[in-house]
């Protein structure tokens, strides 16, 4: 990225966090629903309804999915439960559409911004139902402050329920330790590079030395045979992988966001490894999507080409 890039980066992603400015934007009758056309490049839609449609056709294409109705901290009890009753609702229409995929999560969504034990009660009533229907559940990572919180939950929680997994943030400094200690448990491990904005002394930035920390931190999982997404869209990282193992093992996944290098993904599909595609839908993709748009500058010419044009149709088509 150019140093102008990178300040608007940081700009949107402090933009991003700025509950007055989210709220205008929510309640502007104007704003609202002409970002919401720029959002529709990452998120499904609203309804989990949306969802569920692009699940079955992505599915139906050869991916595997991870849908996530998207929210997080949730301060207020009775919406962490309002939040705990969608997932639910989204476990049960997988298992009526025979979907034995992911539903991912974050826990400051149902109930960690109240208490770890809420969090922790939640998560389990919802791990329970999906362990019936074959559903697997991955827990995202939050900011660096949640971090100890998140992984308690996850270790306590996998034990119980092994087809809990947990999301790990190779920029942390603490994250290859942690890595260390989190292959002793079944779940399966999301390894993303990290999208929070995170101090210097907490954090890499975008960097070579990153994506060797990345690299290291997947042979590790791959390695030790333990279950691996490795969610990441960086060309550099998928060719070290293609050169050193080919075809991904069994045991492992290449996970990309929805709207995102679709046509990369279907090329890793087609030589043989497993590929899953992360489907967020929900009304509250205002945090999101400005990440999404941080990340890759060029996405802010889209967003703006997407506001100012016609209506679009799902994305969903573009994953062949
Ligand atoms: P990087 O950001 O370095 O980008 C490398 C290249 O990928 C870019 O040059 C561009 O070609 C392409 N690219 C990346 N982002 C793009 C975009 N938005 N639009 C278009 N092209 C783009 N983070 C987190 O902190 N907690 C979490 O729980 C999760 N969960 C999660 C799940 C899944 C399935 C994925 C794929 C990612 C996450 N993330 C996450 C986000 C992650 O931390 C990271 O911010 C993004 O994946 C972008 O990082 P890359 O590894 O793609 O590399």
């Amino acid at each position: 990225m150019t140093k102008p890039e990178v300040q608007a980066a940081t700009a949107l992603k402090s933009i991003s966090r700025n509950e007055t400015i989210k709220s205008y934007i929510r309640q502007s009758n104007e704003l609202y629903p002409l970002l919401r056309k720029a959002a529709l490049r990452f998120v499904t839609g609203d309804t989990r309804e949306e969802a569920l449609k692009a699940a079955e056709w992505i599915k139906m294409k050869g991916y595997h999915v991870a849908v996530e109705c998207i929210g997080e901290n949730t301060s207020i009890e009775q919406e962490c439960l309002k939040a705990t009753e969608e997932f639910k609702s989204l476990i049960e229409a997988f298992g009526q559409h025979a979907l034995k995929e992911t539903v991912s999560l974050d826990l400051s969504h149902i109930g960690l911004s109240v208490s770890s034990d809420l969090a922790y009660a939640n998560l389990t009533e919802l791990a329970e139902i999906a362990q019936c229907s074959g559903v697997s559940i991955m827990t995202g990572m939050e900011e660096s402050s949640k971090t100890d919180a998140i992984l308690q939950i996850y270790k306590k929680a996998s034990e119980r329920f092994p087809s809990v997994g947990v999301t790990l943030q190779a920029h942390l400094h603490r994250s290859p330790a942690d890595l260390q200690e989190l292959l002793h448990y079944p779940g399966k491990i999301r390894l993303v590079k990290g999208a929070y904005g995170e101090p210097a002394e907490l954090a890499l930035p975008r960097s070579p030395e990153l994506n060797l920390r990345y690299l290291e931190m997947a042979a590790a999982l791959l390695e030790n045979e333990h279950p691996v997404s490795l969610a990441t869209h960086d060309e550099s990282l998928l060719q070290e992988w293609t050169l050193r193992y080919g075809q991904l093992p069994s045991h492992a996944e290449f996970e990309m966001l929805y709207g995102i290098r679709p046509e990369r993904l279907s090329e890793l599909r087609a030589e043989g490894s497993r590929c899953k595609v992360y489907l967020p839908y929900g009304e509250e993709w205002y945090l999101y999507v400005c990440h999404r748009i941080a990340e890759h500058p060029e996405n802010l010419y889209r967003a703006l080409v997407d506001i100012i044009g016609p209506s679009t149709s799902s994305r969903m088509n573009s994953y062949n």
